[in-house]
C-alpha cells in the first residue's frame, strides 16, 4: 500500500510549547498524508484501512476526479 500525495509547503512548520499545552501537552502528526488539518492527524487515515498492499492510490482530497483511484498496481512476474 502506498498513497500519491500532492503538497505545496517548502517549509517546516514548527510546532512551539504553546500550541503543544493547547493540544494537552501532545498532539498527532498526521503521517497518511490524508488529513485536512496537516500536519495535525484529523481521522482522515480511516479511508486507507482497505488498502491492498500491492497497489498504490490517490485520494479524493488529493485529487478531486475520484474519491480514490488506482495510480499503480504492483505485478509480479513468476519465472
Ligand atoms: S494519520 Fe493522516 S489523518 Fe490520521
Amino acid at each position: 500500500m502506498s498513497r500519491e500525495i500532492t503538497h505545496d509547503a517548502n517549509g517546516p512548520k514548527l510546532i512551539g510549547e504553546d500550541e503543544l499545552e493547547e493540544q494537552g501537552g501532545s498532539v498527532h502528526l498526521c503521517m497518511c498524508g490524508l488529513s485536512n488539518d496537516y500536519p495535525y492527524c484529523d481521522g482522515s487515515h480511516t479511508a486507507t484501512t482497505d488498502e491492498d498492499a500491492d497497489t498504490r492510490y490517490k485520494y479524493e482530497n488529493d485529487d478531486d476526479e475520484n474519491p480514490r483511484h488506482v495510480v499503480a498496481e504492483m505485478v509480479f512476474e513468476e519465472d
